[in-house]
């Protein structure tokens, strides 16, 4: 890698529709935090990019179930994400959102720069348009059966069952998710990106020169990609949610969010350099600059392919020197899932285990998604954090600091100077090969040799007992001890500041050393004599068995509730006024009686006390409820409803019922008795 001026480091803008998981963090936040504190540690200057990207259609979907808009649901989870990710102590420079005015003015000027360069091709296409509606549906908004697997649900997408990728026109009954209603094709126009032209020009020489320094998994996936033929891609979508299309008379278009997404971390750029006075071209268009992104492996076809492409076609940008994907984290052997809420949040965590930061940074780092999926579960970070961090990093800083207070008034000692074979080896396998690691993304084996300084010093005091020898007669091999465990708590303090930072923090509070530091201070550390040491702390608690268990049994509780309500998200009928509402009179009313009614196994017929009457009324709920368990109930019956003969009874009005994600009836009534007749609004 050429040795730049500057690092430009991205990651990726997570989706404004749900919060941030484990899984986000390992393949991606904290790989790119750990890479870019170490930057920062030696010297380097670095550029650190995220923000929330709040196009595209499934905010859309969410909005619209939640009956409320897209910012909306976008300014929920921007803060929600924001501030977990601060909560977190990731350290972007900026973390923007590209509903800002400033990110829909960057991304219509590319598309202008490259659209008055002629770089698009505009061309008609048959599209799914939902005539009630009168709009095209995005390939989301279509629902129908999977010619793969026959669930049907399956999205104009990608069926989420069998996981294949569909495009509209594979599945069969396709239904609009809008009006329920079959849509019909028709003609529309957008903007291409002549990937295909690109792919020759000059990608397929690009993505050579990328071959050895890319991860294996990465340029594997690009050049299968390039092996099937690039084709040209649309980078419009007809949607009213979204950066607009910047030309006159093209209402009803916006680019598609995978065309101003990424534009996003320039704008993230630009809003970082107005707010600290800075310019932002060189981190974006200087030879002299590193960019590099940070994602997750379904992202690597944008950043490694598209967005390049986008580039290049603007002219003046620099292409990515890296794009260092992960693979996916699984929990507890399943696929974390959003929609089906098998996640660990983020928020969560950090509320269920408040001053444990780090050890969510360990346990993610040790077991990340680097080569190929890997697996998260509560009793396996319980184990890494107990064995780990608390026995072996805690345990050896708590002996020092405790001895050094119990027999040297809590000062560096003046000894003989002392060196350990196995402490000095894991010392300058840390200095040499941890750069080389980190520069080449293996966070999982950097972290394993940096702890091994902690394991060489805690293996060094348990077999040199300073406890056990005589402090009269041998002061001088305990005070050399204690120096050398000195010595190597501040070669931690420095080596393992990129990975875990609190823990690094603490110990250069403990150690009363500056909080300022460069990654040179780990040779050369060893601690004036007489220097005053700060309080001992407790660096790690162990985790009980009975938090990890309180975690395990909200995720169980959570995969139960879903599986009950996975199938009763209707959508949200079309908007009433207030005055459609107030049409229907609904009051509390009491059962006086019920009976069955004679050869229907469905229905009761119910005499109700409405407070201005007692009436008929002829109900559906007879599998659900017993006659006689029902009398003296408080129900909400529709007053004002068309009477109606239902087995040669005239029935009044209707009972309200709830339906619960199993089928079952329950009525909806007051949670405390009222007079009957109590209007319900
Ligand atoms: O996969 C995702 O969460 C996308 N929102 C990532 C976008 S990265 C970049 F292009 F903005
Ligand atoms: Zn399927």
């Amino acid at each position: 890698m050429k040795s730049p001026k500057r690092y430009t480091v991205t990651a990726a803008l997570p989706y404004a529709n749900g919060p941030v998981h484990i899984g986000h963090l390992a393949g991606c936040y904290i790989p790119a935090d750990t890479f870019v504190r170490f930057l920062r540690l030696t010297g380097k200057d670095v550029l650190f990019i995220c923000g929330s990207d709040e196009h595209g259609v499934p905010i859309t979907l969410k909005a619209r179930n939640e009956g409320i808009s897209p910012q909306d649901v976008v300014d929920k989870y921007h803060k929600l994400m924001g501030d977990a990710f601060r909560d977190l102590g990731i350290s972007f420079d900026v973390y923007s959102r590209t509903s800002a005015p400033i990110h829909h003015e960057t991304a219509q000027e590319f598309f202008l720069n490259l659209y008055n360069k002629g770089e698009f091709t505009e061309q008609s296409t048959e599209q799914y348009f939902d005539e009630q509606e009168q709009t095209f549906l995005a390939d989301r908004y279509i629902v129908g059966t999977c010619p793969n697997c026959g669930n049907d649900n399956a999205y104009g997408d990608q069926c989420e069952k069998c996981g294949k990728s569909l495009s509209p026109s594979d599945l069969i009954n396709p239904k609009s998710k809008l009006s329920g209603l079959a849509p019909v094709k028709k003609q529309t126009k957008h903007w291409f990106l002549a990937l295909d032209r690109y792919q020759q020009e000059w990608i397929n020489d690009w993505m050579l020169t990328k071959k050895d320094d890319w991860k294996s998994n990465v340029y594997g996936q690009c050049k299968s990609w390039l092996d099937q033929g690039l084709q040209p891609r649309a980078i419009t979508r007809d949607l009213d949610w979204g950066v607009k299309v910047p030309l006159e008379g093209e209402e009803g278009k916006v680019l598609y969010v995978w065309f101003d997404a990424p534009i996003g971390y320039i704008s993230a750029t630009r809003e970082w350099a107005e707010r600290e006075g800075k310019d932002w071209k060189p981190w974006w268009q200087s030879d002299e600059s590193n960019l590099i992104h940070f994602i997750g492996k379904d992202n690597i076809v944008f950043h490694c392919i598209i967005f390049p492409a986008i580039l290049k076609a603007h002219g003046d940008f620099i292409l990515p020197e890296n794009v260092p994907a992960n693979e996916f984290l699984n929990l507890e052997g399943d696929k974390i899932s959003t929609s089906r809420n098998w996640a660990v949040w983020l928020h969560e965590y950090l509320q269920d285990f408040p001053g444990r930061r780090d050890e969510l940074r360990y346990v993610l780092t040790s077991i990340a998604p680097e080569t190929k999926d890997s697996d998260f579960s509560w009793k396996d970070y319980q184990a890494r954090v107990n064995n780990e961090l608390a026995d072996i990093l805690g345990n050896f800083v708590n002996r020092v600091m405790v001895l050094t207070h119990k027999y040297f008034e809590g000062k560096v000692p003046a000894s003989t100077f002392q060196v350990v074979d196995e402490v000095e080896t894991a010392t300058s396998n840390i200095f040499s090969k941890v750069p080389e690691l980190i520069e080449g993304y293996e966070f999982r084996q950097a972290l394993f040799e940096t702890l091994n300084l902690a394991r060489s010093g805690n293996k060094y005091l348990a077999d040199a007992q300073p406890w056990k020898l005589n402090l009269e007669t041998q002061r001088d091999e305990v005070a050399g001890i204690i120096a050398y465990s000195i010595d190597i708590v501040s070669r931690l303090s420095v080596a393992l500041s990129p990975f875990l930072p609190d823990t690094s923090a603490r110990l250069r509070r403990m150690l009363n050393l500056p909080a300022q530091f460069g990654w040179n201070d780990l040779m050369v550390t060893s601690l004036p004599v007489g220097h005053q040491l700060g309080l001992p702390e407790i660096l790690y608690k162990k985790i009980e068995d009975a938090e990890v268990e309180a975690q395990v049994a909200k995720l169980e509780a959570s995969k139960a509730a879903h599986q009950t309500t996975e199938t009763s998200h209707k959508p949200v009928k079309d908007a009433i006024s207030y005055d459609d509402f107030m049409k229907m009179d609904i009051r509390v009313g009491t059962i006086l009686e019920a009976e069955r009614v004679p050869k229907a196994d469905k229905l009761l017929k119910l005499l109700v006390d409405t407070g201005v009457d007692k009436r008929t009324v002829v109900s559906g709920i007879a599998e659900h409820f017993a006659p006689e368990n029902i009398v003296g109930q408080q129900v909400s019956v529709l007053m004002n409803l068309e009477p109606r003969k239902i087995r040669g009874i005239e029935s009044q009005g209707m009972i309200l019922m709830a339906e619960d994600s199993d089928g079952k009836l329950k009525f909806v009534q007051p949670n405390e008795s009222v007079n009957p007749g109590a209007e319900v609004r």
